[in-house]
């Protein structure tokens, strides 16, 4: 879809939670606008296969392991990037416990499980940002897109810790372009609606998946291609004068 249009040419992308699913698309999609995608995952072996399908088509892209929700781990990835890159030009807070969660009522949440999500989905972009504020405060036109979920205005049942992280995401997304705002960073935040992908998950059945795909505008299946479109735009000076907003797309479903 960007073929021609290299709108980030050259510049530096951290994508966390690269290794499969929707953050595999944004970071082949971000080699194809131009940039140099550092896919960051705690999956060393998917990390490393996105990163060589990247090059295989003629891409920039490396791996880093990244365990967001530690703060060694953050500072890690900061450090190592600014050696071998000196610069960050973006960051998509993607990673995050999704596709392993299984629904249950939120009565019967494991507290470990609450808090390792909590740790992954909420605390992990809030650590990696401040570990990579220098670097983004240093580059030109700083742009970090936070990856939150339509299951927030949903309401959706089954997984209370997940909605309230992603919950959080959206509200802190708001609060950092505050915060960044006087540094020249955006900070935005997109919010899919359900998208398929490559990762078989067990958080949508196939009756909530007909009723959802009935209550959208446009009655087709998301893909992981859907979502990259808003990514690209928020990292681009296209968008220079947006920041703290959120982008939903998920086909209508809000408003169907
Ligand atoms: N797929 C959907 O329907 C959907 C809908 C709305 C929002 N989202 C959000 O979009 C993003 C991507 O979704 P997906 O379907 O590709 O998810 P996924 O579960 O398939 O992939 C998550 C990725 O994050 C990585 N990860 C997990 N914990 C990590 C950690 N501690 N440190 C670093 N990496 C870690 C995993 O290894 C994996 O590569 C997530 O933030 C998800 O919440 C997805």
């Amino acid at each position: 879809m960007t073929a021609g249009r290299r709108t980030l040419e050259d510049r530096v992308v951290v994508v966390t939670g690269g290794g499969q699913g929707i953050g595999r698309a944004y970071a082949q999609a971000i080699a194809n606008a131009g940039g140099i995608v550092i896919v960051a995952d705690l999956n060393d072996e998917t990390g490393a296969a996105v990163v060589a399908e990247i090059e295989q088509e003629g891409g920039r892209a490396s791996f880093v392991h990244l365990d967001v929700s530690d703060q060694v781990s953050c500072e890690a990835l900061a450090v190592q990037l600014l050696a071998e890159h000196g610069r960050v030009d973006g960051l998509i807070n993607n990673a995050a416990v999704f596709s392993t969660i299984t629904m249950k009522p939120f009565w019967e949440i494991p507290v470990a499980e609450w808090d390792r999500l909590m740790s992954i989905n909420l605390r992990g972009p809030w650590l990696l940002t401040v570990a990579l504020l220098e670097a983004l405060r240093a580059a030109p036109a700083a742009s970090i897109v936070n990856i939150s979920s339509d299951a927030v205005l949903l309401g959706r049942s089954g997984y209370l810790h997940y909605v309230a992280s992603k919950g959080g995401v959206t509200a802190m997304t708001f609060a950092l372009s505050h915060e960044l705002g006087g540094d020249g960073i955006r900070v935005n935040n997109v919010s899919p609606g359900p998208t398929y992908t490559e990762v078989e998950r067990a958080t949508v059945s196939t009756q909530q998946k007909a009723a959802m795909l009935a209550g959208q505008s446009l009655h087709r299946e998301a893909h992981p291609e859907d979502m990259v479109g808003a990514v690209l735009f928020l990292l681009s000076d296209a968008s220079g004068f947006i920041t703290g907003q959120t982008m939903h797309v998920n086909g209508g479903l809000l408003h169907a």
